[in-house]
């Protein structure tokens, strides 16, 4: 699990914990992997061994997911990439620093977690690659288009990694999730029908894994809907609105 210690990521883990899995639980600090990790034994885990890593400055992302591969001692069922920074739009817009940190994070770190991913389940022929991105991938929004702009790349990235896969016996899906309750949407007024638990995402993050031949999944699943539609209002239209 690449980003074990996002709120959505943990409520995955949670899941495959309840079945007795071995995780790898990969993140940036430590401490929090440990006491993350004692709680998945607690919850049934057959094993959660913590594996701190920075993935915006991991130098050899193939090297790495190697080593967990092999501390796993088997074919790995499935690798799941959560990292992730939201970032600040406004703030971006005037420092290029901070543009460039979305993308970094979002986008330029995961390629090489991901195509390093593609290249040892398609060896093994077997597995999923689960990636989590976004529906802001879908339009270009004011509100957050630096960040979509790194989720939309990553979704293709994935798609291609999917279609790659196709005939190998392992697959890939990027995840479109909705607005998700979180420490990442923390300073956001949430509540409502669209705000999702990260144990509803979580979920859907598991029966995709599980599911091959769908290369993207929206969740909850009204997003699918909902993004058709934002997707196909006319410009003349959307640029009227706040979104
Ligand atoms: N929440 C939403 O509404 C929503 C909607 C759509 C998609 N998503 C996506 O879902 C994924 C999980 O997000 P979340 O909502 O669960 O938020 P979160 O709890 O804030 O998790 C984000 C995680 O990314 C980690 N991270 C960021 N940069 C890293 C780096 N360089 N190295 C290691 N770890 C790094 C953070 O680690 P630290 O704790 O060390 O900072 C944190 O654990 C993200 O990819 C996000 O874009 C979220």
């Amino acid at each position: 699990m690449l980003g074990a210690l996002s709120a959505i990521g943990e409520a995955t883990a949670r899941l495959y914990a309840a079945d007795g899995a071995r995780l790898v639980l990969a993140g940036r600090t430590i401490e929090r992997l440990e006491q993350v990790g004692a709680d998945l034994v607690a919850r049934g885990a057959a094993e959660a061994r913590s594996w701190p890593v920075d993935f915006a400055a991991c130098a050899d992302p193939a090297s790495e997911l190697e080593r967990m591969a092999a501390h796993l001692e088997g074919p790995v069922d499935a690798i799941l990439l959560f990292f992730g920074v939201l970032g600040d739009q406004a703030l971006a817009e005037g420092d290029p620093g901070e543009a460039a940190r979305i993308i970094d994070v979002n986008f330029t770190a995961a390629v090489p977690w991901c195509l390093a991913a593609a290249a040892l389940l398609e060896r093994q022929k077997a597995g999923a690659l689960v990636v989590v991105s976004s529906v802001a991938a879908d339009r270009g929004r004011q509100s957050n288009y630096v960040y979509g702009a790194a989720k939309a790349g990553l979704s293709v990235l994935v798609e291609g990694i999917a279609h790659r896969l196709a005939r190998s016996g392992a697959h890939a899906v990027a995840i479109k999730a909705g607005f998700v309750d979180t420490p990442m949407t923390a300073h956001l007024k949430r509540g409502g029908p669209l705000w999702a638990k990260p144990a509803t995402v979580a979920r859907a993050i598991k029966a995709a894994a599980g599911r091959p031949g769908r290369p993207v999944v929206y969740t909850p699943w009204f997003w699918r809907f909902i993004m058709l539609a934002v997707r196909n209002v006319p410009a003349f239209i959307f640029h009227r609105t706040r979104l």
